[in-house]
């Protein structure tokens, strides 16, 4: 029995772990957009930074896509629909959006991880959980939050 209700939670820990990969995917594709898009000297220097963002996203990505596969799961392919900003402050505050999310996401993952007695997979969240934390920090820097 309680094998069983282990094996339900982790395959819900599997499907929540594939919904942070596509949240990836939509920062992968929302910061190309971006980088390319937001304009301003008051902007130059976040620009520098979303590139630094842009390559850790990948790692995320890469880093889920291995996690859901190492569970057993496969990992998602969608890319959620990624909104158009009118301008380049729109743009950035919808970053920090995308990020808070995942910030409350990999919180949550991680104790979930701990509590399902996967320390390696908690192991391996442990970066995105730091990077996003600072990710947070450097668009609220920029917005002057
Ligand atoms: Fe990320
Ligand atoms: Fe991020």
């Amino acid at each position: 029995m309680a094998t069983r209700r282990n094996d339900r939670d982790t395959e819900s820990f599997v499907a929540l772990l594939n919904e942070d990969l596509q949240t990836e995917y939509q920062s992968i594709v929302q910061y190309i957009n971006h980088i390319a898009t937001i304009t301003g000297p008051e902007f130059l220097s976040i620009i520098g930074e979303l590139k630094v963002h842009l390559g850790q996203e990948l790692v995320h990505a890469q880093t889920l896509a291995d996690q859901v596969s190492f569970l057993g799961g496969r990992p998602a392919t969608t890319v959620p629909r990624v909104q158009t900003a009118s301008d380049s402050r729109g743009a950035l505050a919808a970053d920090l959006h995308l990020e808070n999310d995942q910030l409350e996401r990999y919180r949550e993952r991680f104790s979930q991880a701990s509590e399902l007695g996967l320390a390696d997979v908690a192991e391996a969240l442990r970066p995105l959980l730091e990077q996003t934390q600072e990710h947070v920090r450097d668009l609220k820097t920029a917005l002057g939050e």
